[in-house]
């Protein structure tokens, strides 16, 4: 994994949240009622909070994210661990939503998939490196749309927080070409978008097992 690049930098009042923008579309993904949902890497557990499932579990690494998550909720089961050593069960949807580029990406990307029960839904929202043509032309509509974004969001005041100063980030994030070549191999089938705002998606449903 290499450096991301820094992408040009708005003035702090115009920065905002893109892993927030993703969300409404990565909770239109989901069935309208699961039986039992897992988020990784939850942080602050806005996500984890959002799913509608009748049993929500929700993992993360940082002991500083779970002790603040687990005070907005009693309802969602918090767990303070590695997701790719902790003891986890199975579930009927699995997302990610900005922490699988924290995770070795064959490695990570393994786990969600076992971590999906056969007949289940992983939904995940993650960073890729600008690297290709394709990427950089993308940013010609990137870079003027996130200024708009920002500017909208700082008239209307929703703006100015990218994320938490206490929330663990990397600025490392694998390409879309890898990307697509381990899901390729790993989850076999998925969609995989490319999303405006440096995201991209992955939707891939585990085969049921006959
Ligand atoms: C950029 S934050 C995203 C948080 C949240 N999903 C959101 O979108 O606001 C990535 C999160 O992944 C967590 N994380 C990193 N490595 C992890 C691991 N091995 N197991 C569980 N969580 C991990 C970090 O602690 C951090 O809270």
């Amino acid at each position: 994994m290499r450096e991301k690049q820094r992408k040009l930098q708005l003035p702090e009042k115009l920065r905002w949240n893109h892993n927030e923008w993703y969300r409404r579309w990565l909770l239109r993904q989901l069935p309208s009622r699961a039986a039992a949902a897992l988020d990784v890497g939850c942080g602050l557990g806005d996500l984890a909070r959002s799913l509608k499932a009748d049993e929500v579990t929700a993992i993360d690494a940082s002991a500083r994210m779970i002790e603040r998550a687990s005070a907005t909720s009693s309802r969602i089961r918090w767990i303070h661990g590695d997701v790719l050593t902790h003891d986890l069960g199975r579930y009927d949807v699995v997302t990610a939503e900005a922490s699988l580029h924290h995770l070795p990406l064959r490695e990570g990307l393994t786990r969600l998939a076992e971590l999906t029960k056969p007949g289940g839904l992983l939904v995940v929202i993650g960073l890729y490196m600008t690297a290709t043509r394709a990427d950089r032309a993308m940013e010609i509509v990137t870079l003027p749309a996130n200024a708009i974004v920002g500017l909208a969001k700082a008239i209307n005041g929703t703006g100015g927080t990218p994320h938490d100063p206490e929330m663990p980030v990397v600025f490392t994030a694998p390409t879309l070409r890898e990307i697509r070549a381990a899901a390729a191999e790993i989850t076999p089938g998925a969609r995989i978008r490319r999303h405006v705002f440096w995201r991209y998606s992955l939707v891939w449903r585990r085969p049921e097992v006959h």
